[in-house]
This record gives C-alpha cells, structure tokens and sequence, in this order.
C-alpha cells in the first residue's frame, strides 16, 4: 500500500478521534484505497498530558509546530489546534511548503477562506506535481458532510437559500426548554457539561457561532465574500417559556436559524435570530445538539441535511472525509463559486 504520513498540529478532542478513526478503519482503508495512513508527528501544548487516546506506534509528541511544518516526511497537516495566529501560520507554511492541509478549525475559515483559498491556488501554482489539497469538511456543522456537497455536488445547481440549525448548543437549550420547560440558566449549564458550549457561550448563545458558520456557508453557496459584522444576529438570550407556549398555540416552535436568501431583485439577505418554526418545516423536529442545514436550489429544490454538529467522532471524521480524499487524489477547489452577475449583500432592513 502507498503511505501518506500525516502530521497533527492539535491532539485534543479532534486530534484524538482522527487517531483512534484511523486507527479502527486502518485495514478497511487499505482494502478499499490501497492506502496506509501513518501519523508521525503530533504536536501538542503539553506534552506531559495525559492523553485519552494511544498514541500510534512510532508516533513522536511535540510542542514545536516546526517538527510537523519541516519534516519533508510529512505529506499532510491537519491542523486541530484552534485559534487563527499561529494556526494561519502553520495552514500557509504548509500550503506553501506542498503539503495538504486538513483543517477543523471554523475561526480561522471563517476569518480569512477568500486568503486561504488564493494561497492554496498560489501554491498549487508554483507546484509542477499533484496539486496540494486543503480540507475543511470539519469547520461548519461537524459531522455534516456539507462543504463537499457545495464545493463539488452542487456547484452546478443555483442555489437560492440556506437555512439551519447550525449552531447545536442552543438547539439543545431551546428543545430542552420547549420539551420540559427547563429554565435557560439550567439549559445552558447542561449544554456546557455535555460539551457543546464555546470556551465562551457567549458565542452560542448570543448566535455569534452560528453567523461564522453562516458566512463560510454564503461564500460556498453564493460565492459571495461578506463580513462577518455586516450579518445582523440576535442570540436567545431573550427567549423564555412563554415564547414557546405562544408558538405552540401557533402549531409551531421556536429555533436558532442562520438565513441566507436570495431575495430575487440581485441581493442577498442573511441574519441569525431565534425564528418561529412551523410544524411542517423540516427543521421542526431537529432537536437536541443536532444540526440541519436546507439548501434550497433550482434543481433539487429542497435538500436537508441533518446530524451532528460536533462531538469527537463526527467532527474528526469529517476530517478523515478530507484525508480520504487526498488518498484518493480527488482536490476540489476550496472556495470555488464566484458571485451572479450583480449580486451585492444587501443587510438593510430599514
Ligand atoms: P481541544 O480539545 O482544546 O484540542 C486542542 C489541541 O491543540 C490540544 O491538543 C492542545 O494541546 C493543542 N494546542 C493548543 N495550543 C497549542 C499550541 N500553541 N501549540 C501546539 N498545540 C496546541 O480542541 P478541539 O475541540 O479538538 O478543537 C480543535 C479544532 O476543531 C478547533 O478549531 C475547533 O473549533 C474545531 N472544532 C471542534 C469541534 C468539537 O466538537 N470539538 C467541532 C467542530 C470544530 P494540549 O492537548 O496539550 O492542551
Ligand atoms: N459550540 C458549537 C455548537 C460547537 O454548539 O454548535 C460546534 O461548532
């Protein structure tokens, strides 16, 4: 089998699963690509951790990002550090140094995908080999296999909206709220066990989280570049119980959603706010931290996608969804749909 030697720049909860994902489906991969994924290097802050996870065999822990970055062994960074200083840094060294870039980290996409993406082409411009592949199926919605499906599936197809729950900390708080009347407070400290809040909630809760996911998902269904603060966005601080006995009396509920739509006069509309949520919308019984994203296009009309939007396992194996297809030679382009003619962000709703 060809070996393809990965370096980690990241071994905590991503980090981890891709090693133990790697680790379960070593002989399935080399039946099925003919392919050997050896890890060897991760490059953690502190090595002394204990780890939840066995390292591979042969595989050394660092704290020097330069061990991954200049080790000519190295075919593939995956970067699951988080942050976007030094993990931009490590991203461009590698791209341009040839490497495959596999990233999970939606700070840094949502930051600067236009620059990432112009430095991946520059790099695979001044390469004569195969081109350099650069990965972020794990940034938006985890586990949800949604940036492949805009970069390659439907880049064809006009796609005139998108909608979801893309944010799974407040999913979970609003349906333990609607379901059992759970007080905010105790909603948002049960989310925090579980693990889906931010370090800072504030992010979750005020829909900061789901506005990044919402811009790097304009840029892939619009080709539309927008910054991120020009989003409006209004989190759920606000909502108590008796909003959801009102939407109830109305046949419906209410959900965090991240809304881009073409409003059919050459504008796009976006914002993230807590929404009233019929009972026949697909998103009606989305609940706990699952995500679902509809994509309304002028071919498949509806699609949905749906399912975890974070955790160990779903999100590194969109990571290992990255992996598999460099083995496979397959590099779509990162950023790859450009604007209709004319289409400007229009975010005035006065
Ligand atoms: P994590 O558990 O905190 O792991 C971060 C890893 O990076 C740790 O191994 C840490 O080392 C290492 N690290 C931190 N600073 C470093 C530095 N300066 N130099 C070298 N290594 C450093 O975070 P995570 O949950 O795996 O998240 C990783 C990325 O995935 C983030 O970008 C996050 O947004 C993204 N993501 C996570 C999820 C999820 O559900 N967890 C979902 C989607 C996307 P130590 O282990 O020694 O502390
Ligand atoms: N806090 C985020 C969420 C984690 O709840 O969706 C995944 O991005």
């Amino acid at each position: 089998p060809r070996t393809v030697t990965l370096g980690l720049v990241g071994g905590g909860t991503v980090g981890g699963g891709i090693v133990e994902i790697l680790r379960a489906n070593a002989a399935a991969i080399r039946a099925s690509l003919n392919v050997e994924f050896r890890i060897a290097t991760i490059c953690v802050a502190d090595v002394a951790k204990q780890r939840d996870y066995a390292l591979p065999a042969g595989c050394a822990l660092t704290t020097d990002v330069h061990a991954v970055l200049d080790d000519a062994q190295i075919d593939v960074v995956v970067e699951v550090m988080g942050g976007t200083t030094l993990a931009k840094e490590v991203v461009m060294k590698a791209m341009a140094s040839g490497k495959h870039v596999v990233t999970a980290n939606k700070a840094l996409i949502a930051a600067n995908l236009p620059a990432l993406a112009a430095a991946h082409a520059a790099a695979n411009a001044a390469r004569a080999g195969a081109p350099v592949h650069f990965g972020y199926e794990a940034a938006v919605c985890g586990g949800i296999p949604i940036i492949h499906v805009l970069q390659r599936d439907l880049l064809s197809d006009r796609i005139t909206g998108v909608r979801g729950i893309i944010n799974g900390c407040t999913n979970y708080m609003l349906s333990s709220m609607a379901a059992s009347g759970c007080s905010y407070a105790d909603c948002l400290r049960q989310a925090s066990d579980l693990g889906y809040a931010e370090a800072d909630p504030t992010l979750d809760v005020g829909g900061f989280d789901a506005r990044s996911k919402l811009k790097i998902l304009i840029e892939l269904a619009f080709g539309l570049g927008v910054d991120e603060d020009d989003i409006p966005v209004k989190g759920i601080t606000e909502v108590t119980s008796v909003d959801f006995e009102y939407a109830k009396m109305q046949g419906g509920t209410i959900k965090l959603l991240g809304v881009a739509q073409l409003d059919g006069a050459g504008g796009l509309t976006a914002f993230v706010s807590p929404a009233f949520v019929p009972e026949a919308s697909q998103l009606h019984g989305i609940n706990g931290a699952t995500n679902a994203v509809q994509l309304l296009s002028a071919y498949l009309k509806e699609t949905v996608l749906v399912g975890q939007g974070a955790g160990r396992f779903p999100t590194a194996n969109s990571c290992v969804a990255d992996l598999l297809q460099i083995a496979q030679g397959i590099c779509p382009a990162p950023f790859p749909k450009r604007p209709e003619a004319g289409l400007a962000f229009k975010n005035d709703y006065s």
